[in-house]
């Protein structure tokens, strides 16, 4: 069996102290450990970008980092995303508004995708958003109202 190694994460601002194989997967620790399922596993090897989450705030695919790297850092899921029960981040409630979603499987890693976006670049025109998105594959949208719902946060945001 192979030796088990100790790590201490942040998540979503609770720190937690685990044990876990040195070939665990971020996105599997996420969901099997800290039963944080609101981070979705697509492809498994970096292209549909439906495991996003920030590192440190940085969006990062949670399917190519191992759960050790994350030793000592900060993680931030969709479950963190939401300031409190009762009220969505601005972008939450775009996407709500604008329909920026259907099945809802790509959602959460697009939301990891375009909250550093939108920091970075709080007045995207629509052809910065999409080159944005290029990152995250959805089957069922066509992308139209979810480049809607980016710049509705945006203006939100302001
Ligand atoms: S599951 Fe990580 S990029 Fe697809
Ligand atoms: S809403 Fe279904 S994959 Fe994007």
């Amino acid at each position: 069996m192979t030796q088990k190694l100790a790590i201490t994460i942040t998540v979503n601002g609770m720190e937690y102290k685990k044990e876990v194989e040195p070939r665990m997967l971020l996105s599997d620790f996420l969901r099997h450990e800290l039963g944080l399922t609101g981070t979705h596993v697509g492809c498994e090897h970096g292209v549909c970008g439906a495991c996003t989450i920030l590192f440190d705030g940085e969006s990062a695919r949670s399917c190519l980092t191992f759960a050790v790297q994350a030793d000592g850092h900060s993680i931030t899921t969709v479950e963190g995303l939401a300031p409190d029960e009762d009220n969505l981040h601005p972008l939450q409630q775009s996407f709500w508004e604008a329909h920026g979603l259907q099945c809802g499987y790509c959602t959460p890693g697009i939301l990891m995708s375009m909250v550093p976006f939108l920091k970075q670049n709080p007045n995207p025109t629509e052809d910065e958003i999409r080159h944005a998105l290029s990152g995250n594959l959805c089957r069922c949208t066509g992308y139209q109202h979810i480049v809607d719902a980016v710049k509705l946060a945006s203006e939100k945001m302001k």
